[in-house]
């Protein structure tokens, strides 16, 4: 695909780390180099994908969205995935790499808390210990999925510290991993921070590309366009890693706009800069201090974004487009009430930009990657009456 020097997409990503952690990252490299060639790892990510995670997910032809929307609409359904999200493919993947090289205590950070269920479940699985840190403004608005993680045997730490979301977690996942260099390993639950990480979480999640992209076959040669929501940016690059080699194939990421002022549209208003160990677009002030974000998405509430990402936005493979929190909620009713799925509140926002899309080019057939289910949100919207 797109890496252009060891580590690197064009100038993006690399390794902005304190010394202590370059051995660690580059014993990490070697073992993922090392566990990707091996047929016998190969084998058992494939079992755990098809008797624990429950893939293949289907393609499904949302036809009554479509007639409404004015095109073909099919979701690629990580929503039925265990655990409920796309996460889980890259949790299990690394859980599966961390017990080889002999490393039993995972740190990992949530912000919607999917990533943090799938984290705890892939550890229950293989009886490694898991401390989770999630923002507490997090912990307020994803509640269920705090719950979820504790029954699952892993610690859940809140972080009450500045803009109390992803970004906090990921400084305190980061801190703890510092600390513990030794026996701790990193599970990074998007295709962000220094490399090996958005090269190894977007090999992990390729399955959604490869599977949709022979999924959508049997139905047509290619769609005219695969769309997927950003917030780090994992689900989209799944999903992009089938189709990218495809110049006949748009491909559209979609950053959540926020409300009012307030956004996560990193690629769309960022410039590049460096956060959580790579070089990336990054939402920031003339100074270089991280700007806070807004969206009703906690997954999406990010202010920096997975470097591959960056480079593709530069050379214009993909494009990135901004869909606000009033576009997301409404596109959650529609899935809702045509097609009797609640989608995540960060996939609506790319089933958003489909239904805006398909208004411009009516006729369009798109593929959306319904990353993950909306019970998780539910609690939260409903009682902030926004469903
Ligand atoms: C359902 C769902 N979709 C999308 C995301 C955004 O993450 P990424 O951009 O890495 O796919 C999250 C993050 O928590 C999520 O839970």
């Amino acid at each position: 695909m797109t890496t252009t020097a060891p580590g690197r997409f064009g100038v993006y990503g690399g390794r902005y780390v304190p010394e202590t952690l370059m051995a660690n990252l580059i014993a990490l490299e070697a073992a993922f180099d090392d566990a990707r060639r091996d047929p016998a790892f190969q084998a058992e990510f494939a079992q755990t994908l098809a008797h624990f995670v429950g893939r293949p997910t289907p393609l499904y032809h949302a036809r009554r969205l479509g007639e409404a929307y004015g095109g073909q609409v099919y979701l690629k359904r990580e929503d039925l995935t265990h655990t409920g999200a796309h996460k889980i493919n890259n949790a299990v993947g690394q859980a599966l790499l961390a017990r080889r090289i002999g490393k039993r205590r995972i740190v990992a950070e949530t912000g919607a808390g999917q990533h943090g269920v799938a984290t705890a479940a892939a550890c229950a699985r293989l009886g490694l210990e898991c401390i989770v840190y999630m923002g507490a403004l997090d912990c307020e608005r994803q509640r269920p999925n705090v719950e979820r993680m504790r029954l699952l045997g892993a610690t859940v730490k809140p972080v009450d510290t500045g803009s109390r979301n992803l970004k906090v977690a990921i400084n305190e996942a980061i801190r703890d991993w510092i600390a513990n260099p030794e026996n701790t390993h990193y599970l990074i639950g998007s295709v962000v921070g220094p490399h090996p990480y958005p090269l190894m979480v977007r090999e992990f999640q390729r399955v959604i590309g490869d599977e949709a992209r022979a999924q959508f076959a049997r139905v047509a040669p290619r769609p005219d366009a695969v769309i997927a929501c950003v917030g780090g940016g994992s689900n989209a690059m799944g999903i992009f890693a089938g189709f990218v080699d495809d110049p006949h194939v748009e491909l559209f990421g979609v950053e959540a706009g926020g409300a009012g002022g307030a956004t996560a549209a990193t690629l769309n208003t960022g410039r590049p800069g460096v956060l959580h160990g790579a070089l990336s677009y990054l939402l920031q002030d003339q100074e270089g201090q991280i700007l806070n974000t807004h969206s009703v998405a906690a997954g999406l509430d990010y202010p920096g974004v997975g470097p591959e990402h960056s480079f593709l936005k530069d050379t214009g493979r993909a494009k990135y487009e901004v869909v606000n929190d009033a576009e997301a909620l409404a596109a959650f009713r529609d899935a809702c009430a045509l097609e009797g799925i609640i989608p995540a509140i960060e996939s609506s926002h790319a089933i958003a930009f489909a239904k805006r899309l398909l208004a411009r080019r009516p006729g369009l057939c798109v593929i959306v990657n319904l990353s993950g289910r909306g019970d998780k949100d539910l609690p939260g919207l409903l009682a902030k009456g926004l469903v």
